[in-house]
């Protein structure tokens, strides 16, 4: 994903919005909960209040003998006032009515019996009006005040539905209020405590990712205590430490480079020497003659170092190619390069099995057992007691690895040397070494997947143990 893609993502699915509408979400979640028993409450004080009306009219019909003699008028007041189209009193076992001048007759009568008030029926009947379509008749059935007596009242249920309508209107308006409001509040909160500063952070990240070597663009922390205080001062320090690692990386680059042409021209200068120096020895001035080959020594001695350092510096480029190599002939090939077979004084012993292939560069594994081979040959020529002098490569499996050990029975390494073993220019302990021999040699084992250590063997002497990978293909 390019930058550019990723930025525009981040903005998109960005935290506010992802926030605003999870608070939306919360807030008409709980009002649906509440809504409903709302809802059945409001339709039922709404029968309540019809009923309490049809109460009085009843207390009216209890007191006379006969409803009929009533006026016309009376009843009709009686009857808008409660909304009603008739109203039934019953009580022990006789019952009165009074009704509209031009009864109407009901097609579907719904019952509301306000006697069961557990919110489960209050709210299935209110649903149920909810949801009916219009001209019901609904039939409210009531305690009267005097013992035993039920009021009824017959009304449309229209005006009923059309009320519950409106309160459910005002619930919604009132609950987008309370959302939009509290949605705001929360996002203002939470967006100044949360989502600006991870804002500034992400935005931050992003930019410092495309230049990190401009140091205006390490974050300056802000004294917050909480998480979001410590992510701002481990991220500012960590850019700065980013910062400052590539310009010394920058720097070294450019000294190495500087280090390489110099020594460059050096080599080129010593070698020109070195073919007078050349040409000197071979004056026959007794004086000439005793000096000359020191001179010679020295010159070479001072082109190896130059050379060492420019191998060293082109090492870090080549980058391994990994093929089957039969280890054997590796080494053999090695031994001759470090001039250990053959030697005079010392004996060489390749006792690497023949069927051992590895899967490594040749090249470079090839310059790791030469520096080694070469070492041990320095180590036993500098040895006052040069007798019995031997270097041994052996080898063993060891799972999908081969370990190999280059053994000499040397004067072992001297505690100047131990210190520092793998690191370039600081491992040497001998004269005209550079120091670069096991630090190469390590890193190019590395490189090519393996391990090289020393040990020290019980017998005495040096021992330098690699790791390989072996080629499963070959086995
Ligand atoms: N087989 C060995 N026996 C004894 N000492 C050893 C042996 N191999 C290495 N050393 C010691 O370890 C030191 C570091 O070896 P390394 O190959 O890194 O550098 P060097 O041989 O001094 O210089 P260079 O190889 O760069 O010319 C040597 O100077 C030597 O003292
Ligand atoms: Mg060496």
């Amino acid at each position: 994903m390019s930058d550019e893609s990723r930025a525009s993502t981040v903005r998109l699915s960005s935290l506010s919005n992802k926030l605003i509408a999870a608070i939306i979400a919360v807030i008409f979640l709980v009002e649906i909960v509440i809504y409903l028993p709302s809802l059945a409450m409001f339709r039922a004080t709404w029968l309540d209040d019809r009923l309490r009306v049809g109460v009085v009219a009843a207390r009216v019909l209890d007191a006379v003998p006969d409803v009929m003699a009533l006026p016309r008028s009376l009843t009709d007041r009686l009857l808008t006032s409660a909304g009603a189209d008739a109203i039934v009193y019953r009580r022990a076992g006789q019952s009165q009515l009074i009704e509209l001048a031009e009864p109407v007759s009901p097609e579907v009568v719904v019952t509301a019996d306000m006697r069961q008030r557990d919110i489960g029926s209050l709210m299935v009947g209110a649903i149920d009006t909810l949801l009916a379509g219009p001209g019901r008749t609904l039939r409210i059935i009531g305690e009267g005040d005097i013992d035993e007596s039920l009021v009824e009242i017959l009304m449309p249920e229209t005006q009923l539905r059309r009320d519950m309508i409106d309160y459910s209107r005002n619930i919604l308006l009132v609950s987008l209020g309370i959302a939009a409001v509290t949605a705001f509040a929360l996002y203002m909160l939470v967006s100044q405590l949360f989502i600006l500063p991870i804002q500034r952070l992400t935005r931050n990240i992003l930019s410092f990712r495309q230049a990190p070597e401009n140091a205006s663009l390490i974050l300056s922390a802000t004294t917050r205590r909480d998480e979001i205080g410590v992510l701002e001062r481990e991220l500012s320090a960590m850019e700065g430490e980013l910062f400052s690692m590539l310009r010394q990386q920058r720097h070294l680059a450019d000294l190495g480079l500087a280090v390489a042409k110099i020594n460059h021209d050096l080599r080129n200068t010593l070698t020109s020497a070195q073919l007078l120096s050349d040409q000197v020895a071979t004056l026959d001035d007794p004086k000439v003659q005793r000096l000359a080959p020191r001179l010679v020594t020295t010159l070479d001695k001072a082109i190896g170092f130059a050379q060492s350092v420019l191998d060293y510096g082109r090492e870090a480029a080549s980058v391994p190619v990994l093929a089957p190599v039969a280890l054997r002939g590796l080494v053999e090939d090695a031994a001759f390069e470090a001039r250990v077979a053959g030697h005079p004084d010392i004996r060489f012993d390749n006792a690497i099995a023949e069927d051992v292939v590895v899967l490594i560069d040749a090249g470079q594994m090839g310059r790791v057992f030469v520096n080694l081979l070469k070492n041990a040959r320095e180590a036993l020529e500098a040895a006052p007691q040069r007798a019995g002098a031997q270097i041994v490569v052996t080898s063993h499996l060891v799972g999908a690895d081969v370990n190999v050990w280059v053994t000499d029975n040397g004067p072992g390494l001297p505690p100047r040397a131990r210190d520092n073993l793998f690191v370039a220019f600081e491992g040497s302990a001998r004269a005209g070494g550079t120091g670069l021999g096991l630090a190469i040699a390590r890193e190019l084992t590395e490189a090519n997947g393996g391990q090289l250590r020393h040990v020290d063997p019980e017998e005495g002497g040096t021992r330098f143990e690699l790791v390989l990978p072996v080629d499963i293909h070959s086995q």
